[in-house]
C-alpha cells in the first residue's frame, strides 16, 4: 500500500481473535508510535503495553464499576454516556477483549499531553493497518484518569506518579470473515477544507 492508501483505508476494528499478536508485529507498531512527533521534541509519552489478561480484566471491571456510578446529563459527551449506560446494564468490556491494550500516558502538567499521545496513537493505528492488525482507539481510561482505583492498577504496572492516561489503543488479529481489518473508507462529510489563494 502506498501512504495515501494506507491512511485512507485505516478503520477501527472492534472484534479481535483471542490469540496473541505476533511479537515482531507488535514491536513494529510500538516503534511506529515512538517515532511520532512531540511538542518541543519532549518524547514524554509513556506506552503501557498490557498483555496480561488478569490486569485487563481487573481494569475492565473497575472501569465498569466507576462508570456505573456516574450520572448522565443532557450535555454528557455521547460516547461517555454510552459507556455509562452499558456499565449500568452490566457486562461492559471497554477494550473489546483485545489481546493487547496500549495505554498512552504523559505528564499531567504538560500542555501538549493529549496532542502528543494522539500523534503516537495515529502512528500506531497506521502501522497496525500496514501489518493487517486490527486496532481501535480506546478512550475510557482517559475519562477515568483521575480515578484512584484505576491509577492504583496503572502505578502497579509502571505508570509514574506524575503521569496520567490520555488515550489507548486496543490491538489484535481481526475477528472478521477474511481475517483482515475493516478497510472500507467512511464517507467524509465533515473535516471541511477552506482554501484562500
Ligand atoms: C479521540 C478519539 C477517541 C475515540 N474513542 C473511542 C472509544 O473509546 N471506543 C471506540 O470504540 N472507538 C473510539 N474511537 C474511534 C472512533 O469512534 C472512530 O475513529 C470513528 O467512528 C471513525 O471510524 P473509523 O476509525 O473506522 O474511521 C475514538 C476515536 C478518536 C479519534
Amino acid at each position: 500500500m502506498d501512504a495515501y492508501e494506507l491512511i485512507t483505508t485505516r478503520r477501527s476494528t472492534r472484534a479481535f481473535r483471542e490469540e496473541p499478536v505476533p511479537e515482531e508485529a507488535l514491536l513494529k507498531v510500538l516503534e511506529a508510535g515512538r517515532h511520532a512527533p512531540s511538542g518541543g521534541n519532549n518524547q514524554t509519552t509513556h506506552l503501557l503495553v498490557i498483555r496480561n489478561q488478569e490486569i485487563l480484566k481487573e481494569l475492565a471491571e473497575i472501569a465498569e464499576q466507576e462508570f456505573a456510578k456516574m450520572e448522565i446529563f443532557p450535555d454528557t459527551y455521547k460516547s461517555l454516556a454510552g459507556s455509562i449506560r452499558a456499565s449500568k446494564k452490566g457486562g461492559y468490556v471497554f477494550h473489546y477483549q483485545a489481546p493487547v491494550l496500549v495505554l498512552t500516558a504523559n505528564r499531567r502538567d504538560y500542555s501538549n499531553n493529549i496532542a502528543d499521545c494522539a500523534c503516537v496513537l495515529e502512528n500506531m493505528m497506521l502501522m497496525a493497518n500496514a501489518l493487517d492488525l486490527g486496532s481501535v482507539w480506546i478512550n475510557q481510561l482517559k475519562w477515568l484518569n483521575e480515578s484512584e482505583r484505576v491509577n492504583e492498577v496503572l502505578f502497579r504496572i509502571g505508570m509514574k506518579e506524575e503521569e496520567r492516561v490520555y488515550g489507548g489503543l486496543a490491538i489484535g488479529l481481526p475477528d472478521t470473515e477474511d481475517g483482515l481489518p475493516m478497510r472500507t473508507p467512511l464517507p467524509r462529510t465533515g473535516n471541511p477544507v477552506t482554501f484562500t489563494d
